[in-house]
């Protein structure tokens, strides 16, 4: 089991934020990457498409022996993991905005959170809302357009600046102090979005939180590799194979897989 991969997926490349923090907390660990091209985004699909997709996808790592899944996206957090929790034997670690760090932080007590439509209307999300920030103004945007710009490769184009601005505009009016960023492929866009905003205004994300939860769960679990050497990492991809895009994120390999 120890020397058996962790599985990662997303929609597209969002996930490879966090799967490139985890290879530097985990250097030895075997991964495998999966990016569900042929169905991005998911932040527009229902409930039932975003939960088929997850189940699918982890079904397929599960068949390649993985010790354990970060599903490296919120929409899917958001609106699978419960499911995906009965279904799957094996942890199953999630990825989903930080509304409790984002609450402390706070001293306007005021936050953003620009996150898709599939992740602002899950019920875990307002759940989550709800429980832990029912004294707090949370003003929420839906990313337009940002999940694309990542996905071209984009994220340091003149163009982006303009939709990020207009994306940014609704929480900067409203004076928010803490913008939560719940997709991770706006993880990417963090050098960006720090040039446009207020220097008072903290960006949090959750990578840190779900790499630093993957180490403590393999090592409860004690499956941590014992290798002392670095691990293979894998890519897939179920859409057609863009090499130039891929390259932008320095992954020379990607296999086209049916799922
Ligand atoms: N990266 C995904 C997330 O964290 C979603 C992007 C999409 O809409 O497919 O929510």
């Amino acid at each position: 089991m120890n020397d058996s991969p962790i599985g990662i997926f997303d929609s597209g490349l969002g996930g490879v934020y966090i799967l490139k923090k985890l290879v530097k907390k985990l250097p030895c660990e075997n991964i495998i990457y999966v990016a569900d091209h042929k169905h991005i985004p998911y932040g527009k699909r229902t409930k039932k498409e975003i939960q088929d997709r997850s189940l699918a996808i982890s079904n397929w790592l599960l068949k390649k022996k993985c010790k354990l899944i970060i599903v490296a996206c919120n929409t899917a957090t958001t609106n699978a993991i419960k499911l995906l929790r009965k279904k799957i034997e094996i942890p199953i670690i999630g990825v989903e905005p930080a509304i409790k760090p984002a609450t402390k932080k706070s001293v306007s007590k005021k936050i953003g959170v620009l996150a898709t439509q599939g992740t602002l209307k899950s019920e875990l999300f307002n759940n989550t809302k709800s429980a832990y920030a029912s004294d707090i103004d949370v003003i929420m945007q839906i990313g337009f357009g940002l999940v694309n710009i990542v996905e071209n490769g984009e994220a340091q184009k003149f163009s982006t600046e303009q939709i990020l601005t207009k994306n940014l505009k609704i929480l900067i009016d409203n004076n928010v102090d803490t913008i939560v960023l719940g997709c991770t492929h706006y993880s990417f866009l963090i050098p960006t979005i720090k040039k446009l905003v207020p220097k008072k205004i903290k960006i949090l994300d959750s990578t840190k939180a779900v790499v630093n939860h993957t180490k403590n769960v393999l090592y409860k679990e004690s499956v941590l590799t014992k290798n002392l050497w670095k691990g293979q990492v894998s890519f897939y991809s179920t859409g057609k194979i863009k090499k130039n895009i891929w390259k932008k994120f320095d992954i020379d390999n990607v296999s086209k897989i049916k799922i």
